[in-house]
């Protein structure tokens, strides 16, 4: 029997909770297997309401946080079953929670995670380490992005320099130079998919952008996409980090007020968006070889041509090494929880802006 951990990741796109279970006593992390639970209704609804508004009352957070430990609770049985395996062959649960604020810049800064850890341990058996980001924000960093981490242990080459691109609700980059003496680098380059599933959802009654279909069916409004290109957080230098909370329809309004568009054109000119700061965010990085994709924007197959003419070079999922796109993020949370169980350290200075690397996160034991 290897060491098994889990990752729990449910990210800003709010479409469910992606689950990774993964052995860490092989030379490579091995994927064991994965499992996708969709959000129900009656907890994304209150979920989105959360999220999109600036206000919720206590009695409401208190309510949601509980149910959310124990329907990841549930995700993490339902998997262990599937996979006929038990609480006693799992050393821990890394939980990443869901983002209800994201609040790098303000004074004091802040982020919180939601869906009380102390449920999953109860109703699992099993060990839970949660709670990570605030700890590099409490060290001064931006508490965010903590994968490049996890992208280094398992993608970083002697022989190329790479760019490691998630796309999920915001994209984030990850460089990992070939000289491992170079810092690496990491920040959120702004929206991937959030603006475009908003716009499908308020005016498709889609949750989002199948494949691109639509986005590639309609042109791009210039005057909308340098107007929001013109947005100071794209030329911004890193370290940083962003969410719903900054890129959202309210963000968007205030454009279009501007430079009406079609809805149809509308979202083209989203797709667009996402694939020109994905792009910006990479031509700045060092001489970039290859650049690999993951996160649920891989599917957006116009998006991924989009960025390929941008940058004039292949672009790959991380399938190409070996590594679905779509658990990357969920298996980081099961690397980040095996180096706090290890007492190791699991953020990158250089990339969160934190003043020193610490170990992230709280530790539930069963
Ligand atoms: N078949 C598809 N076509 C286009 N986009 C897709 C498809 N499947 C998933 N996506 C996009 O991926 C998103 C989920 O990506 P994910 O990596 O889970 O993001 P997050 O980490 O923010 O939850 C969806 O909201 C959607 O925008
Ligand atoms: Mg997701």
């Amino acid at each position: 029997m290897g060491q098994f951990y889990i990752g729990l990741m449910s990210g800003t796109s709010l479409d469910g909770v992606d689950l990774a279970i993964v052995d860490f006593d092989t030379l490579k992390p091995t994927l064991i297997s994965t499992h996708f639970t969709k959000y129900p209704n009656k907890l994304l609804t209150p979920l989105k309401n959360a999220c999109r508004q600036s206000s919720i009352h206590f009695d409401e957070l208190g309510r949601l946080d509980a149910e959310l430990g124990v329907f990841y609770a549930n995700c993490v049985q339902q998997a262990l079953s599937n996979a006929s395996l038990n609480s006693h062959d799992i050393t821990a649960i890394g939980s990443h929670g869901q983002t209800i604020q994201h609040s790098p810049n303000s004074q004091p800064s802040y982020t919180l995670q939601i869906g009380d850890a102390n449920r999953i341990t109860q109703n699992t058996g099993i060990s839970v380490v949660a709670d990570f980001r605030r700890r590099d924000i409490a060290a001064g960093g931006q508490g965010a992005p903590l994968v490049p981490a996890f992208h280094q242990a398992i993608f970083q080459s002697s022989i190329e320099n790479l760019a490691v691109v998630n796309i999920g609700g915001i994209s984030n980059v990850t460089f990992l130079p070939a000289n491992c003496s170079e810092a690496i680098i990491g920040f959120d380059c702004g929206p991937g998919n959030t603006l475009m599933d908003q716009w499908c959802q308020q005016y498709f009654d889609r949750p989002y952008d199948e494949s691109g279909d639509l986005s590639r069916a309609g042109n791009v409004s210039t005057d909308l996409l340098n107007n929001l290109l013109r947005d100071p957080y794209f030329s911004q230098g890193y370290p940083k980090s962003t969410g719903p909370e900054y890129f959202n329809l309210n963000w968007l309004k205030n454009h279009l007020e501007r430079n009406p568009t079609s809805t149809e054109d509308t979202l083209s000119t989203l797709c667009e968006l996402t694939a020109s700061c994905i792009a910006q965010s990479i031509q700045q990085l060092p001489s970039v070889n290859k650049t690999l994709i993951c996160g649920g924007g891989v599917h957006n197959s116009h998006l991924q041509a989009r960025l390929e003419t941008l940058l004039n070079s292949p672009v790959t999922t991380t399938a190409t090494y070996g590594v679905d796109p779509d658990i990357v993020e969920a298996m980081a949370f099961a690397w980040l929880a095996k180096q706090t169980i290890e007492g190791r350290t699991g953020n990158i200075p250089s990339v969160t802006g934190a003043k020193q690397t610490v170990v992230l996160g709280a530790i539930y034991s069963a």
